[in-house]
């Protein structure tokens, strides 16, 4: 299986910014565990704090599954659901932090009705979730 993993904005801060809800981990140090514990798949990764690029990386993806943790523009944008909505290919919602135990404008996502489903909470290991689950289709 081809899996790209899309992350959104202020997710290349991942080690330093908030550990105390995202933890102390680089995304790039998680990456290479999880691309060892996925020996048998492909992960490609992506990071971009643009909406547009974030768009394009839908528009032009190439695989089986996309894991997206869009950050904040989960909440706000109507265009990266429009995007995800314009491909073939199934797109799982990740988020680290348990978004529905946190502030109200983050309980609201307009990429969830989209997407095939929500994996939040389970800090990076969300991302491991959410590849199992486009593995096992
Ligand atoms: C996040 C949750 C979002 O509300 C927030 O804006 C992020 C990260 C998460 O992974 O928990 O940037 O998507």
């Amino acid at each position: 299986m081809k899996i790209l993993i899309i992350n959104g904005p202020n997710l290349n801060l991942l080690g330093t910014r908030e550990p105390d809800i995202y933890g102390s981990r680089t995304f790039e140090s998680y990456l290479i565990e999880l691309r060892e514990m996925l020996a048998g798949d492909e992960v490609e990764y992506y990071q971009s704090n643009h909406e547009g690029d974030i768009i394009d990386a839908l528009h032009n993806a190439d695989c089986d599954g996309i894991i997206l943790n869009a950050g904040a523009y989960t909440h706000t944008s109507l265009a990266i659901a429009d995007a995800i909505k314009a491909i073939q290919i199934p797109v799982i919602e990740v988020h680290i932090s348990n978004v529905a135990s946190r502030e109200t404008i983050r309980h609201t996502s307009l990429i969830a009705p989209v997407c095939q489903g929500t994996i939040a909470g389970f800090g990076l290991n969300s991302y491991f979730l959410a590849a199992q689950a486009i593995i096992m289709g």
